[in-house]
Parts: structure tokens; C-alpha cells; sequence
């Protein structure tokens, strides 16, 4: 190496030698052009202020929520059947038909309450958002790994993840606004029994169960249409972390669940999952203590079986993670023909908000980028924009037409295949909650099928944060565990109590936490 601290040059320009975004070959990449070998530097070092200018550039807006991501690519292989039925009795979706039929897919698994780079250890729920590139376009299937949800209402959520992320001032989370929040919204009660269990850490991505979780419909050849759920269910097992277990893991490796997807696929050991649906008839069951569009609400499984339908492989990383996983953008709107919308509250605001900010996290052209466009021939009317890229048009049409209608030429509307869904509306417009909210019957059976170590970590953990929360919190709190289960009421309060009469002074270190341990011990045993 010289004195001008150069690499030895290639000769001849080849494929490995560096060059700029206008493709000029990069001679000198260790230093600036500069008047003398001490400075100034000049205006004209085109090279350097393209270099620095892309670099002070290289972040776009993190997502708002499930900012820490990992992803992998795979495939969709249908089994032709719901069940012991043909799929087709209940959806024509082209991907579902044939046995065996694959279908591309990327997956997209997060948390969600932290930003880009925060520990994947932490009590929250996971995403499981799913791309199928299918032969009608893109399906997105935009889950969890819980099958229930905190709110009701699209109206809660800005103000729920408010709650839930660090405090505007201190930029700490604090249980006590968690907690204040959720003791506000009694219909989360049954999912913070589940948050506060061990099934709030799953140990990895590999090894949790994942969750449409809202409900959609399914509409086959004849228009007919049925309530649906989704759930993914993991070949590799289920897993789940204790506080203490994940503690552990949190103080050595703070990125151990990319690593182990990552590293699972790079040696051959493919994760998988299962495809089930829980199916309903379309209508709004009267009958049944909850209601089918209650995303607080798991559908009991005895009354409405696991259907299986297909199987999931992931078998490839991604080559560049920007590209991929944080370019990515999945959307509940994107649903391909025999599939549908509910009128679920909840999905309904999604639809609109997931669109919305990759419009402005991506850019408007977002669904040109490769890992979000359709495997498939993409002919609209859609111009302009940031970003655009060169889209196909397809040889027929006419450059000039980029409208419709048109005698001239241009894109025509396609053919209805099968007969449309379309359900009768009617009712008053008003702001209120549903009827059957029944907030607490759920999270009781819930926390009566937990195994006992799971009730011991669930109360040990509500205990430690609970016991940070102002007294009216905690108040009411426990009367919602009261109302689900009389000895989930219980242990909560002699938890509480004890802690509180421990002399451990004020709680959340790791030293405090112990005395609340040993405090829920106490309670346990009394
Ligand atoms: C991500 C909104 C409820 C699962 C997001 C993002 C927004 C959002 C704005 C960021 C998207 C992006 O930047 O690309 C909402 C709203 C909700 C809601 C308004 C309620 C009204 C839910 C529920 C689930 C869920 C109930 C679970 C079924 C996800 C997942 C992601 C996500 C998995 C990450 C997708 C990815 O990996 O890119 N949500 N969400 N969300 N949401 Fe929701």
C-alpha cells in the first residue's frame, strides 16, 4: 500500500471492482481530493458527497410498531382439503385448490412495542405477518403469535401503544402506564393473563404458534360466504421463557431469536408450521356468550375444530436485510380473490393503517420494490410518484391510454370469476361498543388451563410490575382477576399484599424483585 493509503488497483475493470451509483469506477477510496495533501477540500469531490450524502441517508422511519424484525422466504403447500372437506366447499382462494399446490411466500416475525434493535426477550406479543405471492396477487396474512388481542376497537389502539411505549418524558416504559391503560379497558384482561404468563416470551420464532387473530371471511364459487380464523401452529413445538430464563438469555445475547431462525435455515433445518382454520357460518350467532367479530375472543375449540389446510416451510434467508425484512410491508387489505374482510372493528382500522404508513414509512411506490410486488403481471393506471419505477404495461397496451375507460385502448377491467359476495348492510350509525363483551368468562378459563408453573410466573409477574402501580390500578386489577377466577382474584391480592408489607422498600430492582418473589412464594403457600 502507498503513502496515499491505496489498495492495490485492478488493472482492468472487473466484477468486483468498486464504482459509484453512476457506475464510474472508484480509483481512490481512502482519500478525499483535497488542495495538498493537508486540506482544504473541494466542492467538486463528486464521489465523497455522493458517498456521505447516501449514508447520512440510510434510515427510513422504523415501523411506529414491531419495529425489530427477522424474516425469512419459503413456501405454502396446500393439502386441497379443510379438514376431512375439499377446501373449495368453503373458499375458491386459487392457492387453497389443488393438494400439494405451492405457493412463494416471505414471513416477517417482531415484536412490537421496542425500536429497531431493542432485545427480543422482552414480555410482548410477537408478530407473524406472512406475504403469499399467489397466482391472483398477493395475499398478506397479518398475525401474532397470541390468538387475542388487547382492544376491541381501531379507535384504542394509537392510545394503547402510547401507553405501552416509553413515556414521553423519562423515555422509560413503566408498568404503571401499562397497567393504567389496561385497567381502563377491562376487554384486555384476558390478553395481559396471557402477556403476563410465560406465553408472553416465546423462546425463539421457530418454536411459537402464530395467529390471524381478527376474523375474516372465506366466499367460495357461489358467493356463499363463512367466518373464518387463522392459526399457524409450529412442527418444531411450542416454547416458552419464564422471566428468569429469559433474563438470562437477555444478559448474553440480546438478538438470540434472529440468530436462531437465521442460523436454523443457513444449516438445513427448515422451521416449519402448519396451516389451521376455525370456520362459523356468516352471521352473528346469537347463541354464543361472545361475539365471532371479538378479537378479545378465542372461539372455543370443541364448538369450532382446527381445520387444517396446508403446511409452511421457510428454507431461505434473506440476502439483504434492508431490502427485505424492513422494506417489507404487509397490509389486512391485501386479500386475493375467496377471500374477505369481517366487519370486525378492529380489522376494519387496520386495513386503512397499515397501507397508510408504508405510504409514508416506504414511499408511495412501495409495492414496486421486489419483496413486495406480485410474482405476477402488474398493469395499472397508478403514475407518478416518488420513486417510481419502470412497471411492465404488458405489450397491447397503448403507451398514450393510462386511463379507463377508453375506445382508444389502455387496460380494460377484468372478468368476475365466481359469483360476488355481496352481504345485505343495514342499521343505524352509531359509536358503541357491542353487546355481548363478557370480558372475563375467557381469561378464567384461560388461567385454569395454565400448567401450575405457568399460574406461579403469570402471578409472580403481575405482582412485580403491578406493585409499582398507583393503588386504584392495583384495585382494579384485582377485581377483574376476581371476576375471571376466584383463585386467580386471590393469589393476586395476597401477592400484592405481601409485597407491599415486605420490607423491601421500593421495587424493580433485581434485588426488590426477590423479595416479591419470595413475597408471591408466601402468598402461594398461605
Ligand atoms: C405492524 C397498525 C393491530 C399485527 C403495524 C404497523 C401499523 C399497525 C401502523 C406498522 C406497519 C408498517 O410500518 O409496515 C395497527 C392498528 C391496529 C393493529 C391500527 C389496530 C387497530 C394489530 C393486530 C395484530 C397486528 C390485532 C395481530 C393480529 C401486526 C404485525 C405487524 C404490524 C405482525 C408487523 C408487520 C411487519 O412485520 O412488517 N400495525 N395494528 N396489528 N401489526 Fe398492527
Amino acid at each position: 500500500m502507498d503513502k496515499n493509503q491505496k489498495h492495490e488497483p485492478n488493472n482492468i475493470e472487473n466484477e468486483d471492482t468498486l464504482t459509484n451509483r453512476q457506475g464510474h469506477p472508484i480509483t481512490n477510496n481512502q482519500n478525499i481530493r483535497t488542495v495538498g495533501n493537508r486540506g482544504p477540500a473541494t466542492l467538486e469531490n463528486y464521489d465523497f458527497i455522493e458517498k456521505i450524502s447516501h449514508f447520512d441517508r440510510e434510515r427510513i422511519p422504523e415501523r411506529v410498531v414491531h419495529a425489530r424484525g427477522a424474516g425469512a422466504h419459503g413456501y405454502f403447500e396446500s393439502y386441497g382439503m379443510v379438514g376431512d372437506e375439499p377446501v373449495s366447499k368453503y373458499t375458491r382462494a386459487k392457492l387453497f385448490q389443488e393438494k400439494g399446490k405451492r405457493t412463494p411466500l416471505f414471513v416477517r416475525f417482531s415484536s412490537v412495542i421496542h425500536g429497531g434493535h431493542s432485545p427480543e426477550t422482552l414480555r410482548d406479543p410477537r408478530g407473524f405477518a406472512v406475504k403469499f405471492y399467489t397466482e391472483d396477487g398477493n395475499w398478506d396474512l397479518v398475525g401474532n403469535n397470541l390468538k387475542i388481542f388487547f382492544i376491541r376497537d381501531a379507535v384504542k389502539f394509537p392510545d394503547m401503544i402510547h401507553a405501552f411505549k416509553p413515556d414521553p418524558v423519562t423515555n422509560r416504559q413503566d408498568s404503571e402506564r401499562f397497567f393504567d391503560f389496561c385497567a381502563s379497558s377491562p376487554e384486555s384482561f384476558h390478553m395481559v393473563t396471557l402477556i403476563y404468563s410465560p406465553w408472553g416470551i416465546p423462546a425463539n420464532y421457530r418454536m411459537m404458534q402464530g395467529s390471524g387473530v381478527n376474523t375474516y371471511k372465506w366466499v367460495n364459487k357461489d358467493g356463499e360466504a363463512v367466518l373464518v380464523k387463522y392459526h399457524w401452529e409450529p412442527l418444531q413445538g411450542i416454547k416458552n421463557l419464564t422471566q428468569k430464563e429469559a433474563e438470562e438469555i437477555q444478559a448474553k445475547n440480546f438478538n438470540h431469536a434472529t440468530q436462531d431462525l437465521f442460523e436454523a435455515i443457513e444449516k438445513g433445518d427448515y422451521p416449519e408450521w402448519e396451516l389451521y382454520v376455525q370456520i362459523m357460518s356468516d352471521d352473528d350467532h346469537p347463541e354464543l356468550d361472545f361475539d365471532p367479530l371479538d378479537d378479545t375472543k378465542l372461539w372455543p375449540p370443541e364448538q369450532f375444530p382446527w381445520k387444517k389446510v396446508g403446511k409452511m416451510v421457510l428454507n431461505k434467508n434473506p440476502e439483504d436485510y434492508f431490502a427485505e425484512v424492513e422494506q417489507v410491508a404487509f397490509g389486512t387489505g391485501v386479500l386475493v380473490d375467496g377471500l374477505d374482510f369481517s366487519d370486525d372493528k378492529m380489522l376494519q382500522g387496520r386495513t386503512f393503517s397499515y397501507s397508510d404508513t408504508q405510504r409514508y414509512r416506504v414511499g408511495p411506490n412501495y409495492l414496486q420494490l421486489p419483496i413486495n410486488a406480485p410474482k405476477k403481471r402488474v398493469a395499472t393506471n397508478q403514475r407518478g410518484g416518488q420513486m417510481e419505477y419502470y412497471v411492465d404495461k404488458g405489450p397491447n397496451q397503448n403507451p398514450h391510454i393510462n386511463y379507463e375507460p377508453s375506445i382508444l385502448g389502455g387496460l380494460k377491467e377484468a372478468k368476475q370469476t365466481g359469483k360476488e359476495y355481496t352481504p345485505e348492510v343495514k342499521g343505524k350509525l352509531v359509536r358503541e361498543s357491542i353487546d355481548r363483551e363478557n370480558n372475563f368468562k375467557q381469561a378464567g378459563e384461560t388461567y385454569r388451563a395454565f400448567e401450575q408453573w405457568e399460574k406461579d410466573d403469570l402471578i409472580l409477574n403481575l405482582v412485580t410490575d403491578l406493585s409499582k402501580c398507583d393503588v386504584r390500578i392495583q384495585e382494579k386489577m384485582i377485581s377483574y382477576a376476581e371476576e375471571a377466577d376466584e383463585e386467580y382474584g386471590r393469589r393476586l391480592r395476597e401477592g400484592l399484599k405481601n409485597a407491599k408489607s415486605s420490607e423491601s422498600g421500593p421495587l424493580g430492582n433485581a434485588k426488590n424483585d426477590q423479595a416479591v418473589e419470595d413475597a408471591v412464594e408466601k402468598g402461594h403457600d398461605a
